[in-house]
Formats: C-alpha cells, structure tokens, sequence
C-alpha cells in the first residue's frame, strides 16, 4: 500500500501546507476566545471589527450574535475551503502528493453540499460591510466637549480603515460574485443594462485574480484591528494618536 502524503516532488511542498494551517487556526482560535470575552471591543471612536454590532449584553457577548455571518461566509469560500481541505484535512494536502482519504465524493454529498450556502452568506455579508465602513470613518471622528465633531486619526482609524478595505476588496472579489454578475450571460451585448453588466463581471474578474490574496490579508487585519481595539480598551496602551 502506498503510503500517504507519498510524492515525487522534491521541493518544500508541505511547508505552505504546514504555514496555512498554522496562520489560519491561529486566527480561528483567537477569533473564538475575543469573541467569546465580550469586553475591550470598543474605545473612544474605534469600534473592534471582531464586534460588527456592539451592544452591551451582561449575560453573553453580543459579538455571538454577528460572528456567524462573517465566520460562515469565510467557512463556505472557495478559497477557504482549498486552505482547510489542504492543510487541515490534508485531502490532498498539495498538488500531487497522495492524499489522507480517498473517498471525497465533491461538494454534492452531504457534508460538503452544505458549502453551497455561500451564495446566501454573500447576501448577508453585504450588510456587514457597511457596517464596517460606518466603524471605519467614525474612527476618524472625535467628539468635542460642546457636541462638535472634527476629524483625528490614530493608529486604530488607519488599522480599522485598513481592515475595512481588505474586507471589502475580499467580498468584491468574490467567484459567488462574479458568478451572479456573468454566470448567466451568453451576450451582454443584448442584455438589458449588459454594457454596465459587463464592466463590473471585467472589474470583479480582476479582483477575482487576487482573491486569495484579499483572504489572508483580510484574515490577518481583522486579527490585528481587533488586537489593537483590545490593547486600547483595556489600558494596556495608549492610543497612538497622530492628530
Ligand atoms: S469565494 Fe471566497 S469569499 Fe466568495
């Protein structure tokens, strides 16, 4: 019997394997704890994307309430699930290199036919990102003793503004996207509206290249955006604060 993860390739093969798992199951795990702990997600004008909603619960931490919309839709990724089918199912766990289990039947078998939710966490999601746009300028906004509001950025507004882009090129480079955009068309040019159909399927399927990119950075921001709302909150440090 062959054995597995047996191969012919002789580069480092499992060390983005190795390196995914690690990054992503870092991420995962601090997502669950900071959201579980249901405090320090919110400072002055900064607002943890970790907390899309936040409101002050005693009994729970209303970040339960949200976090299912944001994990659900990165769960489903096209993307995400290459990530965790490789590095943590190892099924394969690269190209050409012999997989755990042989009996993956595809996505149209009960468990993995339930990832085709992605499209209606895509829906949602949508909401979420200008949640996360209205968080992002009101970090840039301090409130003056008499009510006035004038502009001020700290380190927290650009990791906030930071995260929130990612998060946004993230979604618009999404393939359910860029399927509901073009998936149906065979001649934009008889369509109703299919020159404006057109150019936003060419601008997604640009974005759509870098997909992978916007997953990771978009992982890691939230991470470092939620670490730096805690550290603020908490009074571990002071805001870095430019104006
Ligand atoms: S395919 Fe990755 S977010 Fe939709």
């Amino acid at each position: 019997m062959e054995r597995v993860f047996a191969t012919s390739r002789r580069d480092i093969w499992w060390a983005e394997t190795f390196g995914s798992a690690v990054v992503f199951l870092g991420v995962i795990l601090y997502s669950i704890v900071r959201a579980l702990e249901g405090k320090f997600f919110e400072w002055g004008p900064y607002v943890s994307p970790l907390y899309s909603i936040p409101f002050d619960t005693a009994w729970i931490s209303p970040a339960v309430f949200t976090m299912w919309v944001p994990a659900g839709y990165r769960i489903t990724c096209y993307f995400c699930r290459r990530v965790y089918y490789r590095s943590i199912f190892a099924d394969p766990p690269a190209c050409a290199v012999r997989e755990f289990k042989r009996n993956y039947k595809g996505e149209s078998a009960f468990p993995y036919i339930l990832l085709n939710v992605h499209r209606y966490f895509l829906y949602l999601v949508v909401i979420f990102v200008f949640i996360h746009w209205g968080h992002a300028i009101s970090a840039f906004l301090r409130w003056g003793e008499n009510g006035s509001i004038k502009f001020g950025m700290g380190l927290g507004s650009l990791l906030i503004l930071g995260d929130t882009v990612l998060l946004t090129l993230y979604v618009l480079s999404c393939h359910s996207l860029r399927h509901i955009l073009g998936g149906g068309s065979d001649f934009y040019s008889v369509e109703h509206m299919g020159k404006i159909k057109y150019s936003l399927w060419k601008f997604v399927s640009r974005l759509n290249e870098h997909h992978g990119f916007f997953f990771w950075t978009s992982l890691l921001s939230v991470a470092i955006a939620d670490f730096y709302v805690r550290a603020v909150s908490s009074g571990v440090i002071n805001d870095i604060r430019f104006f």
